[in-house]
């Protein structure tokens, strides 16, 4: 595996799959790598030649300082799971090659970015498209693949893409989860193990909230299933339950006609995790 920290360097080597006729996928990543990650990974591998990857712990994107200082972070580790999935090229770049001196463009999808997560975390999905955005630009691949776990970030990519006419297709993976249903999280090591045990009702909630949708219940009374659910668990405090056109992410109501998506978010403890999936009516 090529291992890149400029972006000279990552160019030269996409300009070569390109010359040899390669296609290319791309995975960005802000590391700690764990299962889902690297599902991303072979969804990129089934689809392409050439597979890239980057990690970069995304200042931008992180409202508290303390967050982003707590981010777990372990390149040899890192390098070893890409190494033994085949990826063909890792961008590890430092903050002032993504943000040179005196950097000053952002890119912000100016609706979705500021509803549902985007209020709780202000700032976050312009770090989040600002980044992508420039590791686009870089990489330059014909594909990117993203999980729908975080599922608001999916579709702000989505959106920039479709906007800014980036030559690429965004590619939706399915979450990966524990076998107990938890979505796989960096967070999720961060939990003691009580709340890690008590987490698992966020899962527990959206495959009840398939339950209730499939048996004609209302976008109201699936909500009610939910909160119920949650609260039933004394270790969690709920912080939001969005539900709301899939895609668009607008306001709905009453009888479900079309696809919605579902955003929880709890604390457990001081872990902030969120589940977040689609569900038909
Ligand atoms: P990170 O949290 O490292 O996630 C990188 C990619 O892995 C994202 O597309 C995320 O949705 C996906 N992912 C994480 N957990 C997953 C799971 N359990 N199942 C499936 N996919 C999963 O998301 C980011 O980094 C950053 O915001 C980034 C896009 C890299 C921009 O900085």
């Amino acid at each position: 595996m090529k291992i890149c920290a400029t972006v000279a360097e990552i160019r030269s080597i996409v300009a070569g799959y390109r010359q040899a006729g390669e296609s290319v996928g791309l995975v960005t990543t802000m590391g700690a790598l764990h299962d889902g990650h690297l599902t991303l990974m072979r969804a990129a591998r089934a689809d392409h030649d050439r597979v890239v990857a980057t990690i970069f712990v995304n200042p931008t994107q992180f409202g508290e300082v303390a967050d982003l200082a707590h981010y777990p972070s372990d390149d040899d580790r890192d390098i070893s799971l890409l190494k033994a999935e085949g990826v063909d090229a890792l961008f590890l770049p430092e903050v002032h090659v993504i943000y040179p001196p005196g950097d000053e463009t952002i890119v912000e999808t100016t609706e979705l970015a500021n509803k549902l997560h985007g209020k709780v975390r202000p700032g976050h999905f312009r770090g989040v498209a600002t980044v992508v955005a420039r590791l686009f630009n870089i990489c330059q691949p014909d594909a990117a693949y993203f999980g729908e776990k975080d599922y608001q970030q999916l579709q702000v990519i989505r959106k920039m893409v479709r906007d800014l006419h980036f030559p690429l297709k965004i590619v939706g993976v399915p979450t990966v989860r524990e076998t107990d249903g938890l979505a796989m999280s960096s967070r999720n090591a961060r939990l003691t193990p009580k709340d890690r045990a008590a987490a698992v009702v966020l899962n527990q909630s959206l495959v009840r909230a398939q339950k209730a949708a499939s048996d004609g219940a209302t976008v109201e009374a699936i909500g009610d299933v939910i909160r119920e659910h949650i609260k039933s668990e004394p270790r969690a405090t709920l912080r939001a339950v969005d539900i709301v056109a899939a895609e668009t992410l607008e306001p709905v109501s009453g009888s479900l006609t079309s696809k919605i998506a579902i955003m929880i978010s709890a604390e457990f403890g001081s872990v902030l995790l969120i589940d977040q999936r689609e569900i038909s009516p």
